[in-house]
């Protein structure tokens, strides 16, 4: 008898497991170390139940709930954390979609529909379809998953087949949602000459918003990028850390809020500041890419998960060679002709650098572009300044033996052009209103097709004449001012969203056309830095501040998100109170170039520059495909060390700074990280000022990886703004 009960209530017990797992539907996007699990709840929409440290057990799964930080006294105990919130629904919170119907209803609910997966390189891609049920109004949210490098990549899909259009007044990436003791967010605000300047500070209830309305220019007063330290502030070596950025040239905003019973919800996207987004049945409207990692080793770890990411699957050519390059903007402005730049090639050549790269001024005839007042938008060559045009500039640089690059700006017109004659109607400016220039310029309007047709024309004019130019450096000097646009018409809440989308239509069309052709986006120094933009060019331009010593702040803050081979660094004569030394060292930490003129260097000073450049040459698979370990912050005192080590653990290069420190301050050794404990490896000090015998107390000996790592080296001295850099070469 108590044989049958047992076996009765086994049966019982196992039927309604299997209709609890019928019923549950969980969707687990994985990557090796972490978990980002959603669940449909009995209401049929889908919730987030967990984001965090890889699960090991499966059966764990069923035991997180769809509402299970709802609140601990129950009394919202209906609420969980809704993967794509959307307004009017009972959360309360900040949604992430927000939808006026055509019939003036401001709701929507997404019911469930199904979900499916996909190989792609380095990971899964999953898909989630979600559906209102009472409006024909569809959501697919996409994730992929990129198992080794621990990133997450998702964006939405939003379309409706209702005849008439919606209206979209909030249209977020994704949401992610937290349940932690405390919340700390690094910020990255910036400025021109100022850019990736960390803050931190913590989330308490409510919200932070941090977004950008410049439209143009668009991270030119803060980055698309955040860290939140999951209870604490976010360190470089340990402890748990979101890193977040998304992939948007125009204005983004990030929203951190924190409810009522301390959950915390992040929500990336567009920014909708006058951006109400009409959307037609049938147009599928797609979000930007928000890219994060979670790390709980620090930001360390999480920049390296970024940079190998990025390398791999988004940076155009992750995984080829840089050019080095010398720059005439810093040396010449404007101030050039056809024989001044012949001898800055050869300059460069004797440098030892790939490529010469003319800046700003070569343009407008009816106006030239004698200085930022005038020529942008007439992309000819300014006849009586370079006679023979483009073809005697390649010329002079296939005789000197180097590369030759251009500057442009094709978004962009100064109202003293023939481009602004010819087609006022194609700039972005208020019909009647006083204009507000920035840079003396105004921004083209790049929703407009034509347009767009134009400045794919400014690179495919160069290169159909010119073959073999073989780099652009892409300029864009002012936000959007004077917010109108007359192609736009009555759809002027579309013009934010739309220009940027144009942008990314004439970039790849030039992808397509010339795909072996390597791009620098600059925008006023480093006010373009996203990984959409990313995707089209090889690297970008940190920031017009090259004085080292902001430089290594900046470079600092970058370097969270971006690899080495993503930011282009130059020596100039910024800050003549530190040595060429110095200067080189710092740019030496990302893509190296110059922008100096050789006769203000000495002789000792050329021949440092040239091995300088020959050192970065053979350190490059450390520097540029190399992991890079951060280990003493400029932030923390009055020193700054970074590591890169090459994918093998063979070569490596150690780069410390005395930036200034005290009197008889303490000084602590550097211990390095990442090496092979086993192997033996040589120290060396390089990059020394020609006839300098190196003071490095361990110059020339060997040690062990092990010892490296657990004693480490006596890098930092007593003076300011002394540099060293200590090749490490495994015997
Ligand atoms: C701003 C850029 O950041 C500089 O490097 C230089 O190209 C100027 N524009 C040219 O106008």
């Amino acid at each position: 008898m108590k044989n049958i009960l047992a076996a009765v209530l086994t049966i019982a017990v196992t039927v309604s497991a299997m209709a609890e797992s019928v019923e549950r539907k969980i969707i687990r996007i994985a990557t090796d170390n972490t978990d980002l699990v959603f669940e449909v709840g009995p209401n049929k929409r889908l919730y987030q139940t967990y984001l965090g440290k890889k699960l090991n057990n499966p059966e764990d799964f069923k035991n997180l709930s769809w509402n299970q930080y709802a609140g601990s006294d129950g009394s919202v105990s209906t609420r969980g954390w809704e993967a794509y919130s959307t307004s009017g629904n009972e959360d309360f919170f900040e949604p992430a979609l927000g939808i006026t119907h055509s019939d003036g209803n401001m709701t929507t609910y997404l019911y469930y529909v199904d979900s499916s997966e996909e190989n792609v390189p380095g990971g899964t891609h999953t898909r989630i379809r979600l559906r209102d049920d009472k409006y024909p109004v569809n959501v697919t949210l996409n994730y992929v998953a990129y198992t080794k490098e621990n990133v997450i990549k998702t964006w939405s899909e939003i379309s409706h087949q209702v005849k008439k259009p919606i209206t979209m007044s909030q249209y977020a990436s994704a949401m992610l949602y937290f349940n932690e003791p405390s919340y700390w967010l690094t910020e990255f605000s910036s400025d021109w000459a100022k850019e990736a300047q960390m803050n931190v500070q913590e989330l308490k209830f409510g919200k932070k918003v941090i977004d950008t309305k410049l439209g143009s220019r668009a991270a030119m007063l803060t980055h698309p990028f955040f860290e939140i330290g999951l209870n604490g502030p976010a360190k470089e070596h340990s402890g748990e850390v979101l890193m977040g950025t998304l992939g948007w040239t125009g204005n983004f905003r990030f929203t951190f809020e924190v409810d009522n019973v301390g959950n915390l919800r992040v929500i990336p996207g567009i920014n909708p500041y006058a951006s109400n987004y009409e959307l037609k049945a049938n147009d599928v409207f797609t979000t930007p890419e928000f890219i994060f990692t979670l790390s709980y080793d620090g930001t360390n770890q999480g920049s390296r998960n970024l940079h190998d990411w990025a390398r791999r699957y988004q940076l155009k050519d992750g995984m080829k060679g840089r050019l080095t390059l010398l720059n005439n903007w810093e040396n010449t402005a404007f101030d050039f002709d056809q024989e001044v730049l012949a001898e800055l090639m050869k300059e460069a050549k004797h440098l030892g650098v790939d490529m010469f790269l003319l800046d700003d001024g070569w343009f407008g005839n009816k106006y030239p572009r004698k200085d930022d007042h005038a020529g942008l938008g007439d992309w000819e060559v300014t006849h009586d300044k370079l006679p023979g045009g483009i073809p005697a500039l390649v010329d002079a640089a296939k005789e000197a033996d180097v590369k030759f690059g251009i500057w442009i700006e094709p978004e962009m017109v100064n109202p003293k052009s023939e481009l602004y004659e010819k087609h006022p109607e194609w700039v972005i400016e208020q019909p009647n209103r006083d204009t507000y220039y920035y840079r003396n310029q105004l921004v083209l309007d790049m929703s407009n097709p034509k347009v767009q047709d134009h400045v794919f024309g400014v690179v495919d004019d160069i290169l159909k004449e010119n073959p073999d130019v073989a780099y652009f450096k892409w300029d864009c000097n002012s936000p959007i001012t004077n917010i109108y646009s007359p192609y736009a018409k009555d759809k002027q809440g579309q013009l934010y969203v739309d220009h940027v989308k144009g942008i990314y239509n004439v970039l790849k069309r030039i992808k397509e056309k010339y795909p072996d052709v390597p791009m620098m986006l600059c925008s006023g120094g480093g006010a373009r830095c996203d990984y959409e933009a990313l995707k089209y060019f090889t690297e970008f331009w940190c920031s017009d501040n090259t004085d080292p010593i902001e430089r290594i702040f900046i470079q600092w803050g970058f370097s969270q998100f971006f690899p080495a081979k993503a930011m282009a660094a130059h020596v100039t004569s910024w800050n003549k109170n530190t040595t060429l030394k110095f200067r080189t060292d710092v740019a030496a930490m990302c893509k190296l170039g110059f922008d100096i003129g050789l006769q203000e260097l000495s002789a000792e000073e050329l021949e440092f520059a040239q091995q300088a450049v020959a050192n970065w040459k053979r350190l490059e698979p450390a520097i540029m495909d190399g992991d890079q370990y951060r280990l003493v912050s400029p932030y923390d005192g009055n020193h700054a060390a970074v590591e890169y080590l090459d994918k093998s653990k063979t070569m490596g290069v150690l780069f410390a700074y005395d930036i200034a420190p005290r009197f008889r301050e303490k000084l602590s050794r550097v211990k390095l990280q990442g090496l092979d404990g086993k192997q033996k490896y040589l120290v060396k000090e390089i990059n020394l000022m020609p006839g300098d015998a190196s003071t490095f107390p361990q110059n020339g000996k060997v040690f062990t990886g092990d010892y490296l790592m657990k004693v480490g080296l006596d890098v930092f001295g007593y003076e300011h703004n002394v540099s060293r850099v200590i090749e490490i070469i495994a015997q």
